[in-house]
């Protein structure tokens, strides 16, 4: 009813299902349990439309935290001062780690015109600035997201799922508490809207 699917390589399918555990040695923040997975939009990283994104929560077992987090652009105090900086036309360069399967460099805008209105693509993890200006840019914007009085934190039962509109949501994950049996698995899938 959304649209069509994206073919996921992470998975090699068109939805992945991936758990977040007590212990983890990957190389991004979507399965380290006790960190907090910054506010960002899915697709940075690859060459193709990434309209929405659904999550479904699959298993949930000795999870206190975790909730999902998420920020409207319309909601976000600072949006203007981002949107207008000279930085926000440059084209930042995404690379995925190795977990993604994904071997490719993408440029992107941080903020680009939809409909009249600003769309936003960003991920901390996987951007690569050129300079400290740069960074600091990245690092501000990303400080100012996580810090807003809107962003939503979600709580969503087994068997839930949220869909967002990647072009102007970010969403993110708070930590978990430790807990050695922890256990959650989220489903998620994301496409393109029918044109
Ligand atoms: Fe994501």
């Amino acid at each position: 009813m959304l649209g069509t699917p994206n073919h996921d390589s992470m998975s090699g399918k068109y939805y992945a299902r991936f758990s977040v555990q007590d212990t983890d040695s990957s190389d991004s923040y979507l399965r380290q349990a006790y960190r907090l997975f910054t506010l960002h939009t899915d697709g940075t990283f690859v060459d193709e439309p990434t309209d929405w994104l659904l999550m479904m929560k699959m298993i949930e077992q000795n999870a206190r935290g975790g909730e999902s987090r998420l920020l409207h652009l319309d909601d976000w105090k600072e949006l203007d001062m981002y949107v207008n900086h000279p930085l926000s036309s440059h084209k930042f360069t995404y690379k995925a780690p190795k977990s993604k399967n994904v071997d490719q460099e993408i440029e992107r805008l941080t903020f680009f015109n939809h409909n009249n209105q600003p769309g936003v693509c960003f991920i901390d993890q996987f951007v690569y600035p050129e300079s400290i200006e740069q960074a600091k840019y990245l690092r501000d914007l990303s400080n100012s997201l996580e810090s807003d009085d809107s962003v939503l934190e979600l709580e969503l039962p087994v068997g839930d799922l949220v869909v967002v509109n990647n072009i102007f949501w970010l969403h993110g994950r708070a930590a978990f508490e430790k807990d050695p049996n922890l256990n959650r698995e989220l489903l998620r899938q994301r496409g393109r809207f029918n044109q």
